[in-house]
């Protein structure tokens, strides 16, 4: 089955081409990164602006890429919720239409359980695709249920356990900020630009290395801004509202005069420091850099250290990343030495289907496709839906 998977749920327009729920014949991205870059974070008017000259072209080329032509295609879906309202109305509109057009089944999908499914997608490496059954059930290389998913986006952070395709529970949340929410507002503040996630990423990745020649220990370099992590005891749930604000007050205090930045230059100047920082600073360690470096420290520990207690407690034998912080290398390489030892297989998304794309919505609709589920041209957005 062939599908043609639709996203437009933030700042990105999407068209993809999906085999079967894993094959990838094509994946074309629309990004307004550096459109959204100048406001320091996604404009949701702008961003639906620009989705509505995106959108046919992107799916023009989708086709073109795939090399395949409309009567190739055995179903659209596009992504129907959580997002900006005004950015889903965009994909979804396109999608019907595109379905009723073509006399085409069509799908909406649910952004969030579509970000579990980028870890079913895998090259096209060979040609005829490989036959199934009804290539629904195992394929080698699926992940195994049942797993437990960390779900680490711009909006969400939860743990979930899947037993089955479609068959979810929520073990935790977060109370207050998701972890890319406050990645993205803390690198805000230090000057760092938009997408944050990525900034503080390479901002960290400056400081370890620096650190590294000068003190040998990469645990040091992320423990000279000891930053606080909310534990929550006896929950799955998250916060990281209480590490963004002991981060913005640590910034603060370490800029004397606030001044207007240019996008991935750091703000901060040196000057008053904690006691920690007063040590980097005199060893003329980057201070930005380290607080990143903290920063991130703080946010990975939490989320692996739960995603992990979750993965023994629910005795799975593997874990899956989704949603754009899943890029995060540090985050990837500490839940494998939480994992490793334990024989908890680890998997993730390559990079570009970690933050949204539309090969993810293809193939999460493949796998309730397959069971004969439709939706109706009636189907509205639903901004504020969940898994
Ligand atoms: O899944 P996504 O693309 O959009 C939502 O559905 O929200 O996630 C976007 C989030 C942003 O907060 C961004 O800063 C974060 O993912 N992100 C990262 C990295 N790449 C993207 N966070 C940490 N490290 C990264 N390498
Ligand atoms: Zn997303």
């Amino acid at each position: 089955m062939l599908v043609l998977g639709i996203e437009s749920s933030c700042d990105e327009t999407g068209a993809a081409l999906v085999q079967d729920g894993r094959y990838l014949r094509s994946n074309v991205v629309a990004s307004q990164i550096e459109i959204h870059n100048r406001y320091g974070g996604v404009v949701p008017e702008v961003a639906s602006r620009h989705q509505l000259s995106a959108i046919i072209p992107v799916v023009e080329t989708a086709l073109a890429q795939a090399s395949c032509s409309w009567n190739d295609i055995d179903a659209i879906a596009a992504t129907y919720g959580p997002g900006l309202a005004g950015s889903l109305l965009v994909g979804l509109t396109a999608g019907k239409t595109l379905a009723l057009a073509r006399h085409l089944p069509f799908l909406g999908v649910n952004h969030l359980e579509a970000h579990l499914y980028a870890n079913w997608l895998r090259p096209v490496t060979s040609s005829p695709l490989p036959a199934t059954e009804d290539g629904g059930g195992y394929e080698e290389g699926d992940p195994l249920f049942p797993l437990i998913c960390l779900v680490v986006s711009g909006a969400h952070s939860e743990i979930v356990l899947v037993r089955d395709h479609g068959d979810y529970q929520l073990l935790g949340r977060t109370r207050d900020d998701a972890a890319g929410e406050a990645l993205d507002k803390v690198a805000r503040v230090l000057g760092l630009g938009y997408p944050g996630g990525p900034a503080i990423q390479r901002m960290a990745q400056q400081a370890e290395d620096t650190y590294v020649q000068q003190h040998s220990t990469v645990k040091k370099a992320r423990n000279v801004y000891r930053l606080p992590r909310a534990w929550l005891r006896g929950t799955y749930d998250f916060s990281f509202s209480g590490v963004k604000t002991a981060m913005l007050h640590l910034a603060e205090g370490a800029t004397e005069t606030p001044q207007t930045v240019e996008a991935g230059k750091p703000s901060i100047q040196h000057s008053r420091y904690t006691r920690m920082g007063e040590q980097a600073a005199q060893d003329g360690a980057p201070d930005v850099a380290l607080l990143a470096s903290g920063f991130q420290e703080a946010i990975v520990d939490v989320l692996s250290v739960k995603t992990r207690m979750a993965a023994q407690e629910h005795h799975v034998k593997q874990v899956i990343l989704a949603g754009g912080v899943a890029a995060n290398v540090s985050l990837r390489a500490r839940l494998q030495q939480e994992l490793q030892p334990l024989g908890i297989r680890l998997s993730y998304p390559p990079i570009d289907f970690c933050t949204d794309n539309a090969a993810m919505i293809a193939g999460a609709a493949f796998f309730h496709l397959r069971l004969g589920e439709r939706h109706t041209m009636d189907l509205d957005v639903q901004p504020g839906l969940s898994l």
